[in-house]
């Protein structure tokens, strides 16, 4: 979300859009990204509104090249003092809910790249077991296992992201819980982060950002860019599902 950086409470749907399209595409359900505004309430809130089948806690803004990994929650708790872990109960109350919660790596601010397949593949350890099924004496998520992990990659190298990928994908084969792969590229194809991450086909969610993006994105009442870069994007890119990304505020 390079451009809109304080506008992650997407990508929540415009009604008529999401009806007109939904008969035609492989739509479903709504996802958000949680964290990045103080106002917004906790997250078992967020899921008892009922609205969401995904949940995008955001970011892990710093890992790769061998750095320690951080992550920044705003100003709903402190991973360095261990504070976050008091959303273990809630991100598990979330998915008794049906709801699949996922960690969103990146960002539009932070200090991120993946330097190579060997970076890529530490990276996807650390993931695992700080996060998923694995197992870390630091989780600052505590012990609750997330469903995924969400790319939303806006900055540092275009490269190696197919890598942590396949590498994150193959983890599905250790634990008993499948590992769901989301990213949130802009509507432009090929999206220049993780447009060959994409080709994969190993992603399971595609948030595609229909804003910030004039050759792709609604404006002045017309519909067309938009239709015609969503048919795009459900007819060439391989994935589980793609959704609609709109802004559910004023970007
Ligand atoms: C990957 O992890 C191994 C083992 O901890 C370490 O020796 C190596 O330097 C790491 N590589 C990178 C690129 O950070």
């Amino acid at each position: 979300m390079a451009k809109s950086k304080n506008s992650h409470a997407l990508p929540l749907l415009l009604p008529t859009l999401f009806f007109t399209l939904l008969g035609t595409s492989h739509a479903g359900g709504i996802a958000i990204y949680w964290s990045q505004n103080r106002n917004e309430g906790t997250l078992s809130e967020a899921c008892a509104t009922g609205k969401y089948s995904h949940i995008n806690i955001a970011f892990l803004n710093k890992f790769g090249s061998g750095k320690t990994p951080e992550m920044n929650l705003a100003g709903h708790c402190n991973p360095t003092t261990n504070s976050c872990t008091k959303f273990s109960s809630e991100i598990k109350d979330c998915q008794s809910k049906g709801i699949k919660v996922l960690l969103s790596i990146g960002g539009g601010i932070g200090s991120y790249t993946l330097a190579s397949v060997e970076d890529a593949r530490n990276v996807s350890t650390f993931l695992w077991n700080t996060f998923l099924g694995g197992k870390s004496s630091s989780r600052p998520l505590g012990d609750a296992v997330l469903d995924g992990i969400d790319f939303d990659i806006d900055l540092g190298s275009t490269q190696n992201y197919e890598h942590l990928a396949r590498f994150l994908k193959a983890y599905s084969g250790v634990g008993n819980k499948r590992v769901y792969l989301g990213a949130a590229p802009q509507c432009p194809i090929p999206d220049r982060f993780l447009g060959t991450a994409l080709n994969t086909g190993l992603f399971d969610f595609v948030w595609v950002q229909f804003y910030n993006n004039p050759p792709c994105q609604y404006a002045n009442g017309n519909i067309n860019k938009l239709v015609s870069s969503w048919k795009r994007w459900t007819s060439t890119v391989p994935a589980g599902k793609i959704f609609l990304g709109l802004p559910a505020a004023r970007a």
